[in-house]
């Protein structure tokens, strides 16, 4: 069985800086990935080289076995990739419910016919509302973005993510800014969304959350992968330690 997930031999550089160097890894259906590392690692870099936000100066991203390194990032969406953060920011002047509304749009294409379009907003409606409960925001639907604490606002990115119904989620940084309580209830629902089928690749600096939530680690330094493993063998390891040494991130 191929992986859903593949990236193979990712080079990028920055001027002199080097953010994917020769990069190689796979992500089986149905894992949870926590993709780590100290600041400047590329694990950001990587996320958007997948997501078709950044283009590779060599190496593949393959999709579902699908080689999609030459696709836009709408392409890729409809091949199942979720993202959060860099897609598409909520609008203010509509409600919670209305902002996953428009996300799911991205995915549909859209009929002519005004009939079929009432249908199709009710619908909408209805499976916006019902991201809005997997995420735990379904009594935060008719408020506006602005109004919401920095905790709903994280979920409300993860509602809008997965109205593209996405087989491969990409989070980067989900719980920056949350107290460890926030943290902890938005990693149980990462983890549900997990347990229901949805391949994760969580970047996080919450080693804690991180190490609680995937049964493997996959540990960048200097745009490298140095540890991939088991995440009690993997923080155990020399090199990992090393490179956290000095950094804020530990
Ligand atoms: N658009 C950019 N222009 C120049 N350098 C960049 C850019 N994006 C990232 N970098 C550099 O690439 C390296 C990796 O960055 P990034 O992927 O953001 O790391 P991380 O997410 O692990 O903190 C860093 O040295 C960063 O400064
Ligand atoms: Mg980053």
């Amino acid at each position: 069985m191929s992986a859903l997930l593949e990236v193979e031999g990712l080079l990028l550089r920055f001027g002199g800086v080097i953010a994917a160097d020769h990069l190689s890894f796979a992500v089986a259906s149905g894992e949870l990935l926590g993709l780590i590392g100290p600041n400047g690692a590329g694990k950001t870099t990587v996320l958007r080289l997948i997501a078709g936000l950044l283009r590779p100066e060599a190496g593949r991203v393959r999709l579902g076995g699908v080689d999609v390194t030459g696709q836009p990032t709408h392409r890729r969406v409809r091949r199942g990739l979720g993202l959060t953060h860099q897609l598409v920011r909520p609008f203010h002047s509509l409600t919670v419910v209305e902002n996953v509304m428009i996300a799911a749009g991205h995915r549909h294409t859209r009929n002519p016919i005004a009939a079929l379009a009432r249908v199709s907003r009710i619908a909408e409606r209805r499976a916006a509302e019902a991201i809005l409960v997997r995420v735990g925001l379904a009594d935060s639907a008719a408020r506006r973005p602005a109004a919401l604490p920095l905790g709903q606002r994280k979920r409300l990115e993860l509602a809008r993510a997965l109205a593209l119904e996405p087989t491969v989620l990409l989070l980067d940084e989900p719980m920056a800014g949350l107290s460890s309580a926030e943290a902890a209830a938005l990693g149980d629902t990462i983890l549900a969304l997990n347990t229901t089928g949805t391949t994760i690749v969580l970047v996080e600096h919450n080693l804690g959350e991180v190490m609680r939530l995937a049964r493997r680690l996959l540990v960048l330094d200097t745009g490298r992968a140095i540890a991939d493993g088991p995440p009690d063998t993997v923080m155990r390891d020399p090199a990992v330690q090393l490179a956290y040494v000095g950094t804020a991130a530990g």
